[in-house]
């Protein structure tokens, strides 16, 4: 089903037009699943449908872009994606420099910056400087905030961030008192962003793979069916609907 947000009047959006936008997610996460299964039914290896779902990622930050979201993280490369053959390791890990070989100029020049989070030093070389020029290339926009999730996990985030802690309590005179749930999440690889307002997930499947655990305690979740390759700009406006109509009450009434 295709369904157009209220606000946009079934017109097709143009990225000079400025919406009215009401309660719209400032934060949207992203976990972009079912590339595998979509090469599969085409008889085509995985890797072609990481590629196809490279494509995707550009289309959905537009859209995102366009419809005043704030901050759009993706999930693309999992701390247990390492157990994958090393082929298609490899092929993920060289997807980010394609990815911004491709479209950097185009994301620069719409305002984007382009931010990560995860274990960022052990990836290959090629991989960090193409995300660390992307980085500096787009660190005065203000744009969209088109955050990677690169070799990313929420448990090691949270163990660095407590060893992290223990270390400063050591040498850097903070004590217990002033740890609360604030601090806490400054350690995070998320620090300075807002806490996802919406965590989509692809490919029917309906769990967390390590996504978020801390940061999505009161993110609204939405599913579906969809591939992550046949994700389309009706599908992220169906989502952000969905929010829409949503009442969040954080455990009030
Ligand atoms: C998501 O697609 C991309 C990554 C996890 C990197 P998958 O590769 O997990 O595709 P499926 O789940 O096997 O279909
Ligand atoms: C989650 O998808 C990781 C990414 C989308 C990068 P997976 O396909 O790796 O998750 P599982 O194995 O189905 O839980
Ligand atoms: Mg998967």
């Amino acid at each position: 089903m295709s369904m157009k947000l209220p606000f946009f009047n079934n017109k097709k959006i143009n990225k000079n037009e400025e919406p009215e936008l009401d309660n719209i997610p400032k934060h949207v996460a992203i976990i972009m699943d079912g590339n595998g299964r979509w090469a599969k039914n085409r008889g085509l290896p995985r890797v072609a449908g990481h590629k196809e779902g490279m494509d995707v990622v550009k289309k959905v930050a537009k859209t995102a872009a366009n419809c005043h979201v704030e901050i759009l993280t993706l999930y693309a490369f999992s701390t247990e994606n390492w157990s994958r053959p090393k082929s298609e390791v490899d092929y993920l890990l060289r997807l980010p420099k394609e990815f911004l070989h491709i479209y950097l100029p185009e994301l620069i020049e719409n305002n984007v910056k382009i931010k990560t989070i995860g274990n960022f030093d052990v990836l290959p070389e090629h991989t960090k400087e193409a995300v660390n020029y992307a980085k500096e290339k787009t660190k005065d926009n203000d744009g969209l905030i088109l955050n990677f999730a690169l070799n990313y996990g929420s448990r090691f985030e949270i163990i660095q961030a407590v060893k992290q802690i223990i270390s400063d309590m050591n040498t850097s005179g903070l004590t217990m008192d002033k740890l609360d749930e604030h601090l806490f999440s400054e350690y995070l690889y998320t620090t300075g962003l807002t806490e996802p307002d919406l965590l989509i997930r692809t490919s029917g499947e309906q769990r967390l793979s390590n996504f978020l655990l801390w940061q999505i305690a009161y993110s609204e979740f939405w599913f579906t069916d969809v591939l992550w390759p046949d994700f389309t700009e009706e599908t992220f406006m169906q989502a952000l609907y969905d929010f829409q109509q949503r009442k969040r009450r954080y455990g009030g009434l």
